[in-house]
């Protein structure tokens, strides 16, 4: 089971994140219940969101029945015979604005069907999306993402509709559309029983404020490189130290911001 969710709901204690805490685990400790998440993806081009939700872990986590991704397209909601979303900004020169009326209709149309527990704006100029931020949004029952593009985005959406802001890093995309596959598979894998007990999130570089250590496979030895002498060694305690050694030994080298305070 992925510790995280039990520490966060212990951490919190709030009864319905802790009846979220599942997986393997002693059913005398915890309740449990199969915990399914709901996406709603608001963007100007679903097109670009087809093919990241219909394959890898966000199709597995849809074929298991534990999240359920919509995307819509915002024009759907757009009142106007051009089904036009975005017109020019006052301030001259800003260029074209993703208008407010189509958002606020289809989000209320959302909030009429649901309650929701956050309205995820996705922008370049947000804090950025970090592992924790993952773990918190994977505990959540239902979200909303809404896609920037454009120049921007009517200032009042923002002020009145969004509840959390997030970017992907200090670089410019089109849109927020990869963005919103990259934070959704984020947030979707780390729902109990998306992944396999191999592919377990819990030993994901960040998890633990460090990198992952090397990994090899067979053949021990290929044009002479060998795998280090000690993983063949058989000695689980030996090899978890080297791991442990490697790991913090790679973090120093690549990430030394994270072994910060
Ligand atoms: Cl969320 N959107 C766009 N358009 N560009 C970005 C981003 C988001 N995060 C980093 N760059």
């Amino acid at each position: 089971m992925p510790l995280w969710h039990c520490f966060i709901a212990y951490e919190e204690f709030d009864p319905d994140l802790h009846i979220q805490s599942i997986g393997k685990i002693d059913p005398e400790y915890y309740f449990y219940k199969k915990i399914v998440m709901r996406i709603d993806i608001l963007t100007v081009v679903p097109e670009l969101l087809e093919s990241p939700f219909n394959h890898s872990i966000l199709q597995r986590a849809k074929d298991k029945g534990l999240a359920s991704i919509y995307i819509h397209n915002i024009r759907d909601w757009s009142t106007n015979k051009h089904k036009q979303v975005d017109d020019y900004a006052f301030s001259k020169g800003a260029g074209m604005v993703m208008s407010i009326e189509p958002i606020d209709r289809a989000i209320s149309e959302l909030k009429s069907q649901r309650d929701y527990d956050e309205v995820i704006f996705l922008t370049p100029d947000a804090r950025q999306f970090v592992q924790r931020d993952a773990n918190q949004l994977s505990l959540k029952e239902n979200l909303i993402i809404l896609c920037g593009h454009y120049k921007g985005i009517d200032q009042r959406v923002r002020d009145h509709l969004v509840t959390l802001e997030l970017s992907i890093g200090d670089y410019v995309l089109t849109g927020g559309e990869l963005a919103a596959a990259i934070v959704s598979d984020a947030i979707v894998r780390l729902i109990p029983g998306v992944l396999s007990d191999e592919t377990s999130a819990l030993t994901d570089s960040f998890q633990d404020g460090l990198l992952t250590p090397p990994v090899y496979t067979r053949p021990a030895e290929y044009k002479g490189w060998r795998v280090p002498e000690i993983l063949l060694s058989g000695n689980d305690k030996l090899i978890d130290d080297w791991k442990q050694e490697q790991a913090y030994e790679r973090t120093r080298r690549i990430r030394p911001d994270m072994l910060e305070d």
